[in-house]
């Protein structure tokens, strides 16, 4: 036992390859996670060789072995003649193939299976989280889950089906074929015929197997999609009684699943029913060809008693073998897929060279930006220019779908622009890596989402160095403290320990807002950005926050977007923008003097009075 543990330990699977980046062909994709096992897998190749060898020859021993006994007058005289084929018998068919099919069944349980598994699934998992928002804003989370644990499984099924039934057939019928050699060339006939048909419906079922077990895999994964996101909106389904549209919705895509399911099956079945007949002929043609050769003197009772166990022995692992060869090819299926689907491009990448971004003052300059969501959509940002010096706060303000967001998002390039520049303190944003740029900026976002881990984690995301007294303080500086202590779960965790649920469902916006600021707190970031942070606040913790929010924005560059206008009326400069232009730009008197969009929102916001300065 201490051993299989020991050698469970030999592999580390958290470890990245030199190079972590698959490829996206289906073959060097294959090999890409083969090669890292390269020695166990030659090891293995070895050993069930060595097993396959040990069982495929022992008709060959009892050949001999019956020769001897057929021609001896009596067990006295046989047994001298018998010692050496009875010895090989024993060696090569018993002792050897035990030890080789025992040790390669141990270094399985142990070592190759899970380590491989994982090992791919952890490398999959790294590649994922370098691919842009987009990416994920595009599929559905739980199908890319579900892909990157496919990708683990059936990557791991192909090599253990070529190393395993694969090449132990392969090395069955080689060795078959000599045995049967040994004692007449006749004998080759039927085996070779047998092979041909074989080769022939293998040939004609595999691609028509493969091509519905990928559809069958589409599917699948479909609705696994339909089924995680009903799940992860369950409130919306419920509050708009839409339990049941859902429930058909992902019955319709269970229903195409169990289509592909069925036809796969049928697939499958063909192949079989042909292989079944193959075999049949094969076991009465060696039998009767046997019985013929013999009858003429051409072979011993000995070889009759070899060529039927080999039949047997072979037609037997031809059934085995044709499960195998459809599981490997939905396998194969499988993989392309995860492949196809995971391992995309990564559109936004650091360029070559790449700097660390070295923010001093904290200045930001949008150049002439024009940016579109897809290709042929229209331009979100219509050659946008801004510039905000260091130290600055603006508040950005416009109707919803005016671009304040994407704009912000640009700034942490979560999107790439189609044209101009944004720098930041001079630097073009897309020549300094993304995480220097982004570790420079904090942001509250329009819609704050929490890990599902205990409320100390989810501050401390801003800062992993923090200690409980930096949490603590910063969650008293977002007004969160009081409520977090309250905090319970239903493991029993409190306060900052107490888990938030899946994306913080168990807390209410303002709560989980009030997270997101005391993790903005943490992070102490040059540059701050502010969507919407307050928006879920009453008025009295808005403006609780507000003082210390002040504090904060002392020295720093700040982008504040809000609806309400009282938040950011205060600041600096205030910006309007509308359809993905800026249309006013001044301070709040300024605008108000002007009497323009900025001077309309504050008197239907403030019910036409003017505020007290
Ligand atoms: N991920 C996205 N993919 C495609 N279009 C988007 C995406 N996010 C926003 N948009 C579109 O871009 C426009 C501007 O959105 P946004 O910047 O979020 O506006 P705001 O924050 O000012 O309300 C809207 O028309 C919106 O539909
Ligand atoms: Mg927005």
């Amino acid at each position: 036992m201490s051993i299989l543990k020991r050698l469970a330990a030999l592999s580390d699977v958290s470890k990245l390859p030199e190079n972590p980046y698959p490829p996206r062909k289906l073959l060097p994709y294959i090999l890409h996670f083969a090669k890292q096992q390269k020695k166990l897998l030659a090891i293995q190749f070895t050993l069930n060789g060595t097993a396959a060898l040990g069982l495929a020859i022992a008709p060959f021993f009892l050949k001999k072995i019956i020769d001897i006994i057929n021609a001896a007058p009596n067990p006295a005289e046989a047994w001298p003649q018998l010692i050496h084929p009875v010895g090989q018998y024993v060696a090569i068919a018993l002792v050897l193939r035990l030890i080789a099919a025992t040790c390669y069944n141990a270094l399985n349980a142990t070592l190759f299976t899970s380590t491989y598994t994982h090992a791919i699934r952890r490398q999959m998992h790294w590649y994922m989280l370098r691919h842009s928002l987009s990416y994920f804003q595009n599929d559905f989370a739980g199908r890319l889950a579900n892909k990157v644990f496919d990708a683990g499984s059936s990557l791991r099924e192909i090599v253990l089906i070529l190393t395993g039934s694969l090449w132990w057939v392969t090395v069955s019928i080689i060795v078959s074929a000599f045995s049967f050699a040994s004692s007449s060339y006749w004998l080759l006939t039927p085996l070779a015929f047998w092979l041909v048909c074989y080769v022939f419906i293998l040939r004609f079922s595999i691609p028509s197997i493969r091509r519905r077990s990928m559809a069958f895999s589409d599917a699948r994964s479909a609705s696994v999609g339909r089924t995680v996101d009903a799940y992860t909106n369950i409130q919306t389904v419920k509050l708009f009684a839409n339990d049941s549209a859902e429930d058909n919705s992902i019955v319709d895509s269970i229903v195409n699943a169990r289509t592909h399911h069925v036809a796969t099956h049928v697939a499958v079945f063909k192949m079989k029913a042909w292989s079944d007949l193959n075999n049949t002929l094969f076991m009465g043609n060696t039998l009767a060809l046997a019985l013929y050769l013999w009858t003429h003197g051409y072979i011993t009772a000995g070889s009759i008693a070899m060529v039927i166990p080999i039949a047997v022995m072979l037609t037997n692992q031809a059934g085995w073998i044709a499960q195998e060869l459809t599981a490997f090819f939905e396998h194969l299926g499988t993989a392309e897929e995860t492949m196809n689907v995971l391992v995309q491009p990564h559109t936004l990448q650091d360029t070559a060279g790449a700097t660390h971004l070295r923010v001093e003052k904290g200045e930001i300059r949008f150049e002439n930006v024009t940016f579109r969501y897809h290709p042929e959509g229209d331009a979100v940002l219509n050659k946008l220019n801004l510039t905000i010096p260091a130290g600055q706060k603006v508040g950005l303000i416009g109707q919803s779908g005016a671009g304040k967001s994407t704009l912000v998002n640009l700034l942490l390039r979560f999107y790439e622009v189609n044209e101009g520049t944004i720098l930041l303190d001079g630097q073009d944003i897309t020549n300094v890596t993304q995480n220097s740029l982004r570790s420079s900026i904090g942001m509250v976002t329009q819609d704050t989402s929490l890990l599902h881990r205990s409320i100390r984690a989810n501050i401390a995301y801003g800062n992993p160095m923090a200690t409980d007294d930096d949490i603590e303080k910063a969650a008293r500086l977002a007004q969160a403290h009081d409520f977090i202590r309250l905090l319970s779960d239903k493991d029993g965790n409190t306060g900052y320990q107490s888990k938030v649920g899946e994306r913080g469902v168990k807390l209410s916006g303002g709560q989980r807002q009030r997270i997101a600021i005391a993790r903005l707190i943490l992070k102490n970031a040059p540059i701050l950005i502010m969507d919407e942070a307050t928006s879920a606040l009453d008025s009295e913790v808005e403006h609780a926050i507000q003082e210390n929010l002040q504090t904060l924005m002392e020295g720093r560059t700040v982008i504040a977007i809000a609806h309400r206008l009282s938040t950011i009326s205060q600041l600096d400069r205030l910006i309007v923008m509308d359809n993905g232009q800026i249309i006013e730009d001044g301070t709040h008197a300024e605008l108000l003097r002007k009497g323009g969009a900025y001077a309309r929102l504050w008197s239907r916001q403030s019910g036409g009075f003017l505020p007290e300065e």
